[in-house]
């Protein structure tokens, strides 16, 4: 039904995809989950320039991740966010052990691997014909079916509407590329776009789809973080919570006393954004903490708040 299209999909992407990314020119299984699972939440030029070549050093295949300890997961991953993705990742690798399983049906009962992540790594890693829907596959559907509104029942099925099963490699990559590239959230160049003849978005303008949500308004939380130094050792704690679980932080209060202001910091995660005022203090802790010196204190996985207090700190010169 969509011969054409997809044959005008092809010849712009092989004009104009991206092909050098890594993870387009392997075919194994690890690397390409790895990519997915980074993918899910960060751009490709953070992925590909920072995190994605040192975790693979770092842990070069399924196996030796299985055998590293969660703490130095956590570290390979810090800065990237969205931690529980880290967490997953090394419970999958603890479960397959030496390779990831091949099904659809398989991958999506491990932990951190959703439909999409699954139909990436079974297409991308072994041609399965399945097609993948992430943010920018959903909004170039919404945009050539000319769909306003749609839950992901509905969106898979557009999703296999358009899809091609006999090149499931090169679709769903070129998939990606027209929605990062021509598609894009807050401008379309439909002169250029492959779908151009058949997008029913065209007509009335392709902003309007998806009809916009009203933006939450993201709470904002306020902390104290209170950094104790002694004898040339800070105070830490490892979180148990749900939320960054498994990263080291410095002391929180509710309340401060003997302790010095050395200033403000602020950290957005997705769900609130953060404001903490910083202190200093040289009393002991009441509660259990661990004592870390400088350079031990680099080899632990620390949040992005408490690397900004710590940085705080250092410019104090306390
Ligand atoms: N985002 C998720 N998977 C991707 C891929 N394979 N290429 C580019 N961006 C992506």
């Amino acid at each position: 039904m969509f011969k054409e299209a997809h044959r005008k999909l092809y010849q712009w992407y092989q004009e104009n995809g991206r092909h050098d990314l890594p993870w387009r020119q392997n075919s194994d299984a690890y690397r390409i989950w790895v990519s997915e699972i980074m993918l899910q939440q960060t751009q490709v030029k953070t992925v590909l320039e920072r995190f994605y070549f040192p975790f693979l050093e770092k842990f070069p295949t399924l196996q030796a991740l299985a055998e590293a300890h969660e703490d130095e997961v956590l570290k390979q991953w810090e800065g990237l966010g969205y931690y529980t993705r880290a967490r997953n990742l090394h419970k999958t690798a603890q479960i397959c052990r030496d390779a990831l399983p091949q099904s659809v049906t398989e991958l999506v009962a491990l932990p951190g691997i959703g439909q999409s992540t699954a139909h990436a790594v079974a297409a991308f890693a072994y041609h399965t014909p399945v097609p993948i829907m992430d943010a920018n596959v959903k909004r170039i559907l919404y945009r050539v079916f000319g769909v306003k509104k749609a839950n992901d029942r509905e969106l898979w099925q557009l999703a296999y509407r358009l899809f091609d099963e006999e090149r499931p490699f090169d679709y769903n990559q070129a998939m990606m590329d027209i929605g990062a590239m021509l598609c894009q959230a807050k401008q379309a160049a439909c002169d250029r776009c492959p779908f151009n003849d058949i997008c029913k978005a065209t007509e009335d303008g392709p902003l309007l789809y998806p009809e916009k949500r009203a933006k939450k308004q993201v709470p904002v939380r306020l902390k104290h973080i209170v950094i104790h130094k002694h004898d040339g050792r800070y105070a830490l704690r490892q979180r148990q919570t749900r939320f960054l679980n498994g990263l080291w932080g410095f002391m929180e209060h509710d309340e401060v006393q003997e302790a010095q202001h050395i200033g403000e910091i602020k950290h957005q995660y997705s769900h609130f954004h953060l404001h903490a005022k910083v202190y200093f203090s040289a009393s002991m802790v009441e509660e259990e903490a661990a004592w870390y010196t400088k350079e031990e204190i680099e080899k632990l996985a620390l949040s992005g708040a408490d690397h900004k207090a710590f940085a705080l700190l250092q410019e104090s010169g306390l």
